[in-house]
């Protein structure tokens, strides 16, 4: 169930340190400052949850030519399976600018691939050595279509 009091922000150079932290305590990916400068230039757009005028997780998407990318999408743990990761996912799909989505998420993360298999996504491949650095570091790449 949705909080009342959840709001979608945008990601500006006032709230920027928020997307840092939520990042930082959501994924196992160490972001560079190249990915953050995107997000303050435009090529990266991306959205805080905030509940309670807390950040307690994010979306990250980039527009390609032909395709949206959905590059982070985390929660706070304490505050999963409350509708907050759908309701980020549902502002993606509904501010991007193509109609053929895709993300990639690592092998191990079943809880996440359930997560997109439950919103219409479907593995296309596996994209192995995807994650630099990382000791589990395959990847499923996953496409959706939106109508
Ligand atoms: C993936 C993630 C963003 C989902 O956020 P969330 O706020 O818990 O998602 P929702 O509450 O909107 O879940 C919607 C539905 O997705 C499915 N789902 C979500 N988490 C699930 C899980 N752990 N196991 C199985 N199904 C799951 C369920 O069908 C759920 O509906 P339900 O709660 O009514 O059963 C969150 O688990 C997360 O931050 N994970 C860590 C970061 C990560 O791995 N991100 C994805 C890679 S970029």
């Amino acid at each position: 169930m949705i909080d009342h009091s959840l709001e979608l922000v945008k990601v500006t150079k006032m709230n920027l340190n928020k997307l840092e932290i939520v990042l930082v305590a959501t994924l196992p990916v160490l972001y560079p400052a190249s990915f953050f400068k995107s997000v303050l230039k435009g090529s990266n757009t991306a959205y805080l949850a905030v509940v309670d005028g807390k950040a307690v997780g994010c979306v990250v998407w980039r527009d390609e030519e032909q395709t949206s990318h959905l590059l982070a999408l985390g929660v706070f743990i304490l505050y999963r399976r409350r509708g907050i990761g759908s309701a980020l996912l549902n502002l993606f799909v509904k501010q991007c600018k193509s109609k053929e989505i895709y993300l990639h998420v690592s092998a191990q993360n079943i809880d996440s691939i359930l997560f997109y298999q439950h919103f219409g996504f479907s593995a296309v491949c596996r994209v192995p050595n995807y994650y630099r650095g990382l000791e589990e570091n395959t990847a499923i790449k996953m496409l959706k279509m939106i109508s």
